[in-house]
């Protein structure tokens, strides 16, 4: 006998195909892998590159990309409804506005793709395990954590940082031009990496001295001027654990999300024992927003809880961790980029 449950017609969706059923919805979010590494595959060959000057024949791109034609071309045919690529005809494929984001001669998240699909790839297997513990994954796979495992590899740490600088998108622009700075003498980035940041907020005020403050591999690249030019700038590679340089303004971005609660505030900790009573203390990030909205935060936070041990964070929970760090958070200043600037003084 008949359940009594008739099953919903499905409605005709884009281009006369019906709306998929929640089932196909779940096995579309579960196949995301399979469109993040084809993403990576075609970065790696250069494709958007050769796409740059106008469309080719999968053919053409394979015989350039010295790879075999039709397994390209499947690759191909998964990225160009997800907006990669248009198939202008019948395996002929052209670059649209979101590929050419990948080109290597403009900045975009081409580094950023590489660097995830890549040792973050690998650690997110074992999501499980830190769901289970409270513990990265990446230690679990990599036997060691995160930044240890970069200090140990220097071209994976080189291009870490050059995914850092890709996330940026703006955003250290933003940040240096939503403080004023003015009243402060000696500006100390703490885990700047590159030094974009710093150099943003050096070349708008130049009364101002910096310390780049960071690893041995991140001061490295930054000191090579990789993040920009840094004039009156000393370059200190420390271990921010341990000690920070002496500065009356520290600028922290994104980092005190890479750490559990307990590094976080003895970075912040660290900083409030080196500066003046009259010193500030900067985080920049990006809040989570309260609800369940749509926001890349969200996906960025369980990167972090599986990479390496850290979390985003709500205003409430930056405020009670500078408390425990004997620092008071005075303000939180938005910025045009998806970033936010902590201000905290001394408590
Ligand atoms: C997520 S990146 C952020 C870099 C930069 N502030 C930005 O916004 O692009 C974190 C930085 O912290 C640095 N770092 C990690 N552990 C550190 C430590 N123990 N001492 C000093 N710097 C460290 C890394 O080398 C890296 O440059």
């Amino acid at each position: 006998m008949a359940s009594g449950h008739t099953p919903r017609k499905l409605s005709p969706g884009r281009r006369g195909k019906p709306v998929s059923s929640p089932s196909q919805q779940v096995v579309r979010l579960g196949f995301g892998f399979a469109v993040s590494q084809a993403l990576r595959v075609v970065i790696e060959l250069g494709i958007p590159d050769l796409l740059a000057s106008g469309g080719h024949s999968v053919e053409d791109l394979a015989a350039a990309a010295k790879v075999d034609a039709e397994p390209l071309y499947r690759v191909m045919r998964l990225l160009a409804p997800e907006g990669v690529f248009t198939e202008i005809r019948p395996r002929h494929f052209g670059l649209t506005e979101v590929g050419a984001a990948l080109r290597s001669d403009r900045p975009g998240p081409r580094d950023f793709i590489r660097m995830i699909n890549s040792e973050a790839y690998l650690a997110f297997e074992q999501l499980l395990h830190s769901v289970r513990t409270g513990k990265p994954a990446f230690d679990k796979v990599f036997g060691s954590p995160r930044f240890d495992w970069l200090s140990a590899h220097p071209e994976q740490a080189a291009l870490f940082q050059r995914a850092m600088v890709a996330l940026s998108q703006g955003g250290n622009e933003a940040v240096a031009d939503a403080y004023d700075f003015g009243r402060y003498t000696r500006v100390v980035d703490v885990g700047g990496g590159h030094g974009q940041l710093l150099s943003a907020i050096l070349a708008r005020n130049p009364h101002l001295s910096g310390v780049l403050f960071d690893l041995p591999s991140g001061v490295a690249a930054a000191r090579q001027g990789a993040g920009g030019d840094l004039p009156r700038t000393d370059f200190v590679a420390g271990d921010f654990f341990e000690g920070v340089s002496v500065g009356d303004i520290y600028v922290i971005k994104r980092v005190i999300h890479d750490w559990d609660d307990e590094r976080a505030e003895l970075i912040l900790r660290r900083c409030r024992e080196a500066m003046p009573t009259h010193g500030r203390v900067l985080v920049a990030e990006t809040l989570v927003p309260p609800g369940d909205e749509p926001d890349q935060i969200k996906t960025l936070d369980v990167v972090m809880l599986a990479v390496t041990g850290g979390l985003e964070r709500t205003e409430a929970q930056y405020a009670r961790l500078f408390a425990g760090a004997g620092l008071k958070l005075e303000r939180v200043i938005g910025t045009r980029a998806p970033i936010s600037i902590l201000e905290a003084s001394p408590a």
